[in-house]
């Protein structure tokens, strides 16, 4: 049998009659092929499964049925292949080999015939000729089979491209999904936070205009007389502002811009301590539970603006609980990582939580609730201030305000605190300064806004003190200049040109002895412009403000 790697080209040749064989083999020999002779057409089928070049047949060996075998063999060929065959007929002119030889054309395809007696040259040429078609044939071959296993390649890389790009597309579906949470988030807080602008700065003019009021009615009631009926509608009007106050101190914290006086503060005894009122604020429907965890570390939190925080946050959850329920209060120390979705900076807080057993509230309501004027409990009943003062004590504070909630199961809201550092003050409430009329005094008191002006003046003569009045700061320092000998100066702080602040640094420098007193609608006192000078929160009441004067001049002064 032929082994396939033959370099040279292998002729098949059967000639079984006679010495031709021989002959025909020696001459491919000569023209560089290399023949192997085979006895039988089984032998030449066999041979014809390895790399063969040419088939050279005597014409006798295919007469009868035995071409068929051969015309399988043709058939079977893959499309790439066609091998040739050359047949030496005999001179034989008769139509029965004529129709033999047709016959033979059509079976195995690729035939060649070569009459004898053969002329040397002509069959070397022909086998030639034939090889060389057949080396082609090979070479289609491994073209296709090169293209085959490209292709292959190609599809194993397409589907691993694919994959590739599967993989990248669902992670590009999550990072899209991750930014529109992220985007819908930073909207809600840019929504709350230009409400926040508008509200805190419509909240610091009413308190201004309050501040007059308040202080003309303080006024006018003692000048009233005995009147009972006058001083039922002076009182009337009186308690109309304070609540006005009240809206906008709420309005104040939720803008973030109310003056908080945050100490270190244990919540868990504030907590306790509030108990019964909360108890009695939510009435005998709703259970009360609390879980504190032990040791809880001190927060840095306004401790009265906590307790207001905690009340609203209970008077929430019994208004959701009508036909009654749990309250469960809870208190427990967390760590917030880097990763941590909350928005606050890392570190530890405590965490407050108010659990109720309520009705819930839906997507829509909870994606309100925070905002100030949002309430759903009808008119009269709610102001929609509750969330937004809470939601501003936390921010200012340096914690957050998380609600969760399921409606007809209930809702969570969770007020994170950051834990004292060990540079705040001590708690302790400031202890209540007993009011005390003060020796008159020189004040000079200086704000821009004349309503206001006028009133405070009204006020600071009520009680008996000399006032001399500046609308700005700079008048103020220019009397102070010319020499006046004032006991006490008392500045608004938001002044066109210098404020309040810079003022009170001045006068420091300038006057060290003379007392100051800055009064302040909000807290946009940056941190940097901070002076220890003692503060007073518009609105004030003529009582709070002898209370402070009292406090900065206990004794009477006569001027420094
Ligand atoms: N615990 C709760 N369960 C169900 N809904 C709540 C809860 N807390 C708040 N809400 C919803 O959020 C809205 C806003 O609450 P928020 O406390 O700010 O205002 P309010 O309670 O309506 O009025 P206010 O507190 O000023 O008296 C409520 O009207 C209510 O629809
Ligand atoms: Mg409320």
């Amino acid at each position: 049998m032929v082994r396939p790697e033959t370099p040279k080209g292998v002729v098949l040749v059967l000639m079984p009659i006679g010495r031709d064989a021989a002959t025909v083999a020696k001459l491919i020999e000569r023209a560089g092929l290399r023949p192997v002779v085979c006895n039988t057409l089984q032998e030449v089928i066999e041979n014809l499964e390895w790399v063969i070049e040419v088939v050279v047949v005597a014409e006798e060996a295919l007469y009868g049925n035995n071409a068929r075998v051969l015309e399988d063999w043709v058939g079977r060929q893959p499309p790439w292949s066609d091998q040739p065959f050359v047949v030496l007929t005999n001179r034989n002119e008769g139509g029965k080999f004529a129709a033999f030889r047709r016959e033979l054309v059509i079976r195995l395809r690729n035939v060649g015939f070569l009459e004898r007696p053969l002329q040397a040259i002509t069959l070397q040429a022909t086998v030639l000729s034939a090889e060389r078609a057949r080396r082609r044939q090979y070479q289609t071959r491994a073209y296709l089979e090169a293209q085959r296993g490209a292709s292959a390649e190609l599809e194993r890389l397409v589907a691993e491209r694919t994959a590739d790009l599967e993989r990248a597309n669902s992670q590009l579906r999550e990072e899209i999904a991750g930014r529109e949470r992220a985007q819908a988030a930073l909207l809600q807080a840019q929504k709350i936070e230009a409400l926040g602008q508008l509200v805190g700065g419509v909240a610091h003019d009413f308190n201004n205009l309050l501040m007059a009021v308040i202080g003309n009615l303080d006024l006018l009631s003692k000048k009233l007389g005995e009147d009972a009926r006058l001083h039922r509608l002076l009182d009337g009007a009186m308690e109309g502002a304070r609540r006005g106050a009240t809206l906008t101190q709420r309005l104040l914290a939720f803008a973030r811009k109310q003056e908080l006086k945050a100490q270190a503060t244990d919540v868990r005894s504030l907590v306790e301590d509030m108990i019964g009122l909360i108890d009695r604020s939510v009435g005998p429907m709703v259970r009360i539970e609390l879980h504190a965890e032990d040791n809880m570390p001190v927060v840095d939190v306004d401790p009265n603006q906590l307790e207001m925080a905690l009340l609203n946050l209970a008077v929430n959850a019994r208004d959701a609980m009508i036909t009654g329920g749990v309250l469960t209060i809870g208190l427990s120390e967390q760590i917030v990582d880097i990763d941590d979705q909350l928005g606050v900076q890392p570190g530890r807080y405590v965490v407050l939580s108010v659990r109720d057993t309520g009705e819930g509230m839906d997507a829509q309501t909870l994606a309100r609730a925070v905002e100030p004027f949002f309430s759903t409990k009808g008119v009269g009943k709610g102001t929609g201030l509750g969330l937004s003062m809470v939601f501003g004590l936390a921010q200012q504070s340096g914690g957050a305000l998380r609600l969760e909630s399921t409606p007809s199961s209930g809702t969570t809201a969770r007020l994170w605190l950051p834990v004292a550092s060990e540079t705040s003050p001590p708690s302790g409430r400031a202890p209540n300064i007993v009011t005390q009329a003060s020796a008159p005094a020189k004040i000079l008191f200086v704000d821009d806004d004349l309503l206001i002006a006028g009133s405070t003046v009204d006020l600071l003569e009520d009680l008996g003190h000399q006032v001399i009045e500046a609308h700005s700061a700079i008048e103020a320092l220019r009397l102070l200049e010319s020499g006046l000998a004032a006991d006490l100066l008392i500045t608004d702080h938001a002044m066109p040109g210098m404020t309040g602040i810079e003022l009170a640094r001045e006068v420091r420098r300038q006057y060290p002895r003379l007392p100051i007193l800055l009064a302040t609608g909000f807290a946009e006192l940056e941190g940097s412009e901070v002076v220890d000078v003692a503060r007073l929160a518009k609105p004030y009441t003529q009582a709070q403000l002898a209370t402070e004067i009292a406090h900065l001049l206990p004794n009477g002064r006569d001027g420094f």
